[in-house]
């Protein structure tokens, strides 16, 4: 069922997404080569509760973690671990979930850790370019699949993988609302844009085969050819007239990020 949300309603959202940039800002300072994931989930955890919010991700289907942290060739859903230490050269991405006063946020970035290879750098740029490229669509009168067509164009225009199996969602009261939103997709598709409707975008991109098996914790995806991934999260509002209002970005997609 989609629900579409009011004014008031999206105020709420876009609260507890400005406790997630701050949790994700903090997240982003801390690391560095040596640091666990599980200390970054406690970062993430302590700046969340700090302004009286709740961390969505830790018991939902029984994920134990604050934070997802998927290093390298882990698309999605690390569990945070005291045995992960992050090494020069890696990629680490962040995927975070906030409930505060009734209603959640949701935003993901990819991160270097410490200096890496311009071909990671690249990777991490063009899973941000491509949600801009979403962006543009999201706006009444366009439909889902205009958002999944530009995303999709953006990232193999590169030569990247878009992931399939994984998917944009509604967002409001739960984490995973209708309608999906695919990084994939035909211009002209789906659900048309109204005002009211919350939307996660979010491109998962990858090196090589965009194709990804679930591993033995039955948790974490990861790239079957072991090639690097990136992920790329906002939680988006869309207006009566306009670009859709970033809930996750308190000065906007031009603005300062994380
Ligand atoms: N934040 C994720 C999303 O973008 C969901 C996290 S799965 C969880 O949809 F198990 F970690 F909660
Ligand atoms: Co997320
Ligand atoms: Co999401």
């Amino acid at each position: 069922m989609i629900t579409y949300k009011t004014q008031a309603e999206i105020e709420k959202m876009r609260r507890a997404g400005q406790v997630l940039f701050a949790a994700m800002k903090a997240v982003k300072s801390a690391i560095r080569p040596g640091v666990t994931t599980a200390e970054l989930d406690r970062v993430a955890e302590s700046v969340i509760r700090s302004h009286g919010a709740i961390p969505s991700e830790k018991g939902y289907e029984g994920f134990p973690g604050s934070i997802c942290a998927s290093p390298d060739d882990m698309v999605v859903h690390g569990i945070p671990s005291e045995s992960v230490v992050l090494r020069e050269g890696q990629i680490i991405s962040i995927d975070c979930t906030v409930l505060l006063d009734g209603y959640q946020a949701d935003m993901a970035r990819t991160f270097p850790v410490g200096e890496i290879s311009p071909e990671a750098q690249a990777l991490i740029d063009a899973a941000k370019e491509s949600f801009g490229k979403g962006l543009a669509f999201a706006r009444k009168g366009y439909r889902i699949g205009d958002i999944s067509h530009a995303i999709q164009t953006s990232v193999e225009g590169h030569g990247y993988g878009v992931v399939r199996s994984l998917c944009g969602h509604g967002i409001g009261k739960e984490m995973h609302e209708d309608p999906e939103v695919p990084n994939f997709g035909k211009p002209g598709h789906g659900l048309r844009l109204r005002e009211g409707l919350c939307i996660a975008v979010e491109p998962m991109i990858t090196a090589g085969d965009y194709r990804v098996y679930i591993a033995e914790d039955n948790w974490a995806f990861l790239t079957r050819d072991h090639s690097l991934s990136a992920h790329y999260e906002n939680t988006l509002a869309i207006t009566e007239s306009g670009e859709a209002l970033i809930l996750t970005m308190p000065d906007g997609f031009d603005g300062e990020d994380v």
